[in-house]
Order: structure tokens, then C-alpha cells, then sequence
């Protein structure tokens, strides 16, 4: 049976995130070994929200695609490619715009709530509200069936699934709706307790130095009624416990029942958590080190990347066009 077709991406905005390793690449890596899998750095979309400061996103592009590799893609298995290399994504997202109605876009969840995250930036544009449009034609140009999204991301799934059907039921069936799969892995929280994110700048990048990585811990949020060492405290809504949670190899039970009998002070826990990180991200640091030895490499992956996704690619958009009459 042939294998089913995966397709995810990530927006080079900045550095990639604990967040992004839980929630994304992790999973990728797994699913390597079981399906034709694609993965986008979404550059296109990346210039969605940053378009006035454009420069950045080169440079994020490369140190992005390192922590991937790091992380443990591996070309041999998957194909790892650049969004605007690919030319076809940005004419197919064309057509799929004369066929999506406002409504759509307007009425999508996701977009009011960035619009509120990225307050900074002026998104009242129209490349950001046809972004889950774009995020279309990432995915069925390759009729991938499979898309390994965070929850955040299911109203573009189903925005995708709505303009598949709108398309085909317009020209012939051309494309396939595509199916979202989703991780079920705690969502991690910046170290301010917010949502983690690249703009509130409250996450632990891959590439954080050790102290950098202690520095950020001890400032991380603990449960409040902690205030005096001896309090006793509620793992169960602290943010440091969590984290052990994902990342400590230690007893999880041992420390929970500690923190609950003041056994434990907040600061202690913090640095077991850190050390739990550093340890955690080694193999990840040493892999990054090596891959920068060979700078001609990354370069060497887009390149032939882009041309197996654009040999895909450009079948289904003449397929698309033949099928309108075009
Ligand atoms: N919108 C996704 C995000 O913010 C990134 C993305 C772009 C994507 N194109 C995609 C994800 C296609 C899955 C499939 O994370
Ligand atoms: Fe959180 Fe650890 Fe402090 Fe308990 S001891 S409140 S788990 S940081």
C-alpha cells in the first residue's frame, strides 16, 4: 500500500521553541518513519506578520532548518523544502482566492486571536486574512492527507477541507481533504505563564546556552501560596512542574509529594528543572554543532528539497488548471 502523504510547517518568525519541539518536532520525527512526509519552512507566511521587517527571516530560515536536523529529521527519510521556492504555492493560493468567500476568512477564530497577540504589528492586511488560504494550498498541492497541527490550527484544517470541497464540487475532483493529526502532549507554557510564545519572548529556545536556560528558569512563575519556604505548595498548577513533567527523568511522584510538604523549596526545584533541560537538549546541542561545521549543507537540503516538492507541485496545479478550463 502506498504510503499517505504528510505535510506540516512552521513560520521562521524567530527561534524555534520548547513549544515547537513538544508540539511539532517530535511528532515529525516520528512520522518519518511511517509516511511520505513533507516539511515546510513557511517563509510566505512568515511574511504575513513580519513584511516591515522582512531582513530577520533569512537568517531564521537557515538556524531553523539546523534545529530540525538536530532535533532528528533526516533527509533520507523526509523532505524538508522552503515555501517560496516553490512558486506554485503562491499561484495556486491565487485561485483558491477567487473561489473562498470573506466570510470564511473573517468569521476564522485564529485570526482575531493573532491579530490580539501580534498587537505590535499592523495585521489589518490582505495577505493576513487569506492566510489559512495559503495554508490551503500548502497542503493540497501535495494531496497530503495528513497534518500534524497544535489544537490552534484546526479551524485552518477545517477552512482547507471547506475550500477542497468548494473547488471540487466547482471543477471535478482534483484535490483530497486533508485530515489533521493531533499531539497529544501538554501544551508548555511560557515562563510568564502565558501562552509560549515567539512574540511575548517567554519561551527556552533549542539553541539557549546553559545559563541562559538557568537564567529563564529562575525567573519562571511557581504556584503563589509558596511564599515562605515552608508553605507547603500545588504542583498540580505550578508551571515548574509541568515542565518536569516533560522534560525530568527524576520521580515526578517524589517531587510532587515534596513540593506538597515544603520538603522542597521553589528554588531547588528550579535548578533540578534546569539541569532536567540542559540534559535533556545535549544531543540536540551536539547535533547543531556538527551540522554548522558544514555550512554548504542546509543550502544543499532547500535545494534538493525544492525540487521534489516543486516536481509534486507543479502536476497538481496543471492538474487544477486543466480541470477549470484554464
Ligand atoms: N500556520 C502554521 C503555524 O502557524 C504553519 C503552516 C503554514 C502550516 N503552512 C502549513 C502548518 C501547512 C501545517 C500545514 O504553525
Ligand atoms: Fe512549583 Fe517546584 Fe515550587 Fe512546587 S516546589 S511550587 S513544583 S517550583
Amino acid at each position: 500500500m502506498a504510503k499517505e502523504r504528510v505535510l506540516s510547517g512552521l513560520r521562521p518568525t524567530g527561534e524555534v521553541h520548547l513549544g515547537n519541539l513538544l508540539g511539532a518536532l517530535n511528532n515529525w520525527v516520528e512520522l518519518q518513519n511511517k509516511h511520505d512526509c513533507l516539511f515546510m519552512v513557511a517563509d510566505l507566511h512568515a511574511l504575513s506578520s513580519e513584511y516591515a521587517d522582512s531582513k530577520g527571516i533569512r537568517r531564521n530560515i537557515r538556524e531553523n532548518v539546523i534545529d530540525w536536523l538536530a532535533a532528528g529529521l533526516d533527509v533520507e527519510k523526509c523532505t524538508i523544502f522552503l515555501q517560496s521556492r516553490v512558486p506554485e504555492h503562491a499561484q495556486l493560493h491565487l485561485v483558491l482566492s477567487m473561489i473562498t468567500p470573506l466570510g470564511w476568512l473573517e468569521r476564522n477564530p485564529t485570526y482575531k486571536e493573532q491579530k490580539d497577540e501580534l498587537r505590535d504589528k499592523d495585521l489589518s492586511t490582505y495577505g493576513f486574512l487569506g492566510y489559512p488560504v495559503l495554508q490551503t494550498a500548502d497542503i493540497i498541492l501535495y494531496k497530503a492527507t495528513l497534518v500534524p497541527v497544535g489544537e490552534d490550527q484546526l479551524p485552518h484544517l477545517e477552512l482547507a477541507r471547506e475550500i477542497v470541497r468548494r473547488f471540487n464540487n466547482l471543477y471535478g475532483k482534483v484535490f483530497l481533504e486533508p485530515k489533521p493529526i493531533l499531539t497529544h502532549v501538554p501544551k508548555l507554557l511560557g515562563i510568564d505563564n502565558r501562552k509560549m510564545s515567539k512574540s511575548y519572548r517567554n519561551y527556552i529556545a533549542l539553541t539557549d546556552s546553559s545559563d541562559t536556560i538557568r537564567e529563564k528558569v529562575l525567573q519562571m512563575i511557581t504556584d503563589p501560596a509558596r511564599i515562605k519556604r515552608n508553605d507547603p505548595g500545588h504542583p498540580e498548577i505550578c508551571n515548574v512542574y509541568s515542565y518536569h513533567n516533560c522534560f525530568s527523568e527524576e520521580k515526578i511522584s517524589k517531587l510532587a509529594e515534596d513540593c506538597r510538604t515544603a520538603k522542597i523549596g521553589c528554588t531547588d526545584c528550579k535548578g533540578m528543572l534546569a539541569e532536567s533541560l540542559i540534559n535533556y537538549l545535549k544531543g540536540l546541542h551536539e547535533r547543531r554543532s556538527s551540522i554548522k561545521d558544514d555550512p554548504k549543507k542546509i543550502d544543499e537540503i532547500l535545494e534538493e528539497g525544492g525540487k521534489r516538492a516543486r516536481g509534486i507541485a507543479s502536476t497538481t496545479l496543471k492538474e487544477a488548471m486543466a480541470a477549470m478550463g484554464m
